[in-house]
């Protein structure tokens, strides 16, 4: 990620900012009164906008080079509309994609005319365009057109006021490294991001920081008896591991939101194998466990008044000798026990562990984050996650936090007539019903682990990652997790603390590198 600063500047001190592309954005309200007096640009995006050769929607970009009185070599000017967070995402989307291959090292972005909430977007938009997956090219520079987004060092956001933006914008750098890291660790091929090499992630993202990691290991796990995560895992000859992150921003005594994210590192299905066209994209089986990382990594920065747990039970589910097999029955750490139908379905026993592990925190919430169901993909496409939610008062709060990230989700039903198709002859509950509504159906399975607990689900199935010419991972829903931490943060009243009971040690973990589960 490029390094980002904050500047502020008069509009005539723009002219002489020296950098290799100077990016102007143009509201609605810019085009109506002198906008940029004093600089030479002024009259240039006058004219500009007089001759339709610029207009204020956003998307509408007019490249200048090297204007008489400006320092910077490019311009680029860019219509945001109204200066509200969707317009400038794309603003300077637009931007980024006009200077692309460009040898743009250091670049400057005028953001006069937006208002403080639209600055992080401006900054996320300019995180993500200048992304680069480079850890499994030989030579990254070669292989990829130079330019940007690989040339870019520097970032300077330019606002007319430092102090009213500079809360802001550290947010939004934060968040933006945060699902920057998501992105990162959702992208690496199954072969360079296996259990043990997540767990390393997590633990390499604690140094240095407030945060605290954990990572238990097979035998662990097998105390503890997360039967059906361990049912997953015995078909693979990668060991599993369970990550527990903390941190800890408000009194010990306060209750903590647990956050459980899915860390398939890579979903072949097992042996109720999937299809071979695109069974690649099952490598980004684990972005519910990116996007926690990548929240943690906000939090760090951020360090609001909160306590976060996160969870990440990782493995493979892969066919083998070993294998779980259809009908096969497990039981799970709550003792329930779980006929294992269809092998394809493992994300949920994963979870379903890992939620009844949570209860031993005594969360004000507790929220999973999973690559769930294919029904979701068909349901809600790539625009918004599936949410489920056991209040209206959590689903409000994170469709909220949802709708203020540009990070969406919708809300999905739980009704339990729902549930009716994960009901067998052989164990206490099936872990697939039928096609209809499966995104559905699987949310009814994990609702059988939550009891007590307030709970959402959120299914990023088609909002986690990208197909096709720009397959890869979103970084999604970092923006809505932090979002939701911070108002939750902010809402809770300073009250008489209540007395609760102390936390149930964790087992103290003694992880062999590589012990495979028995
Ligand atoms: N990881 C998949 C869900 C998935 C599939 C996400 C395609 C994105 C694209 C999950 O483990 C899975 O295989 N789910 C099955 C469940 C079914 C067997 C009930 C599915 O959705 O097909
Ligand atoms: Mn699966
Ligand atoms: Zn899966």
């Amino acid at each position: 990620m490029p390094d980002f600063e904050l500047k502020g500047l008069t509009a005539a001190s723009l002219d002489s900012q020296k950098c290799d592309a100077l990016v102007v954005l143009v509201t609605e309200q810019d085009a109506k009164a002198s906008f940029l007096k004093g600089s030479q640009m002024g009259p240039v995006i006058a004219q500009a906008l007089a001759h339709k050769d610029l207009s204020t929607k956003p998307g509408s970009v007019l490249s200048v080079y090297s204007l008489p009185g400006v320092s910077a070599r490019r311009l680029v000017l860019c219509g945001a509309g109204d200066g509200g967070p969707r317009a400038v995402r794309q603003a300077v989307s637009a931007a980024f994609a006009a200077l692309k291959g460009a040898p743009v090292s250091e670049l400057s972005l005028f953001v006069g005319g937006i208002s403080t909430i639209s600055l992080e977007p401006a900054v996320m938009a300019a995180s993500e365009a200048s992304y680069h997956y480079a850890l499994t090219r030989s030579k990254p520079e070669a292989t990829a057109p130079i330019g940007l987004p690989q040339s870019l060092k520097k970032i300077r956001l330019i606002v007319p006021e430092l102090r009213a933006f500079k809360q802001a914008f550290e947010r939004a750098c934060s968040l933006a490294r945060g699902v920057a890291l998501a992105r990162e660790w959702g992208n690496r091929p199954g072969n360079h991001a296996t259990p043990s090499q997540l767990a390393q992630a997590a633990k390499d993202l604690v140094k240095g920081t407030a945060l605290q990691c954990e990572v238990l290991g097979p035998k662990e796990v097998r105390k503890l008896g997360m039967g059906a995560f361990e049912a997953v895992a015995q078909g693979s000859a990668e060991p599993l591991r369970f990550i527990v992150l903390r941190y800890q921003g408000a009194p010990k005594a306060d209750a903590p939101v647990v956050l459980v994210g899915k860390g398939i590192t890579f979903d072949t299905g097992g042996i109720s194998i999937k299809p071979a066209a695109e069974m690649d994209e099952m490598k980004f089986d684990m972005c519910g466990a990116a996007s926690v990382l990548g929240t943690f990594r906000a939090l760090a920065d951020i360090r609001p008044a909160i306590n976060v747990v996160g969870l990440i039970p990782t493995c493979e589910n892969m066919p083998d000798g070993r294998a779980i097999k259809p009908g096969d029955v497990v039981t799970s750490m709550s003792g329930q026990t779980i006929e294992i139908l269809n092998t394809d379905a493992e994300g949920r026993l994963i979870l379903c562990d890992a939620l009844t592990y949570a209860k031993r925190f005594e969360p004000r919430a507790v929220i999973d984050i999973a690559t769930l169901t294919g029904a979701c993909v068909v349901a809600l496409g790539g625009v918004r996650s599936g949410l489920f939610a056991s209040s209206d008062a959590l689903a409000q709060a994170l469709q909220a936090a949802g709708d203020s990230a540009l990070d969406p989700c919708w809300r999905l039903p739980l009704d339990d007539e729902y549930a009716e198709g994960l009901k067998t002859n052989f164990a206490d509950v099936a872990n697939v019903a039928g096609r209809a509504a499966g995104a559905v159906t699987a949310a009814k399975f994990l609702q059988r682990f939550v009891t007590g607990m307030e709970w959402a689900h959120l299914d990023i199935a088609g909002s986690a990652w990208k197909s096709g010419g720009a397959k890869g991972a979103t970084g999604r829903p970092v923006g809505l997790l932090v979002h939701y931490l911070l108002a939750a943060a902010e809402q809770r009243t300073p009250t008489v603390p209540v007395k609760r009971p102390a936390l149930k040690r964790l087992p103290k973990p003694t992880v062999k590198p590589a012990t495979k589960s028995a």
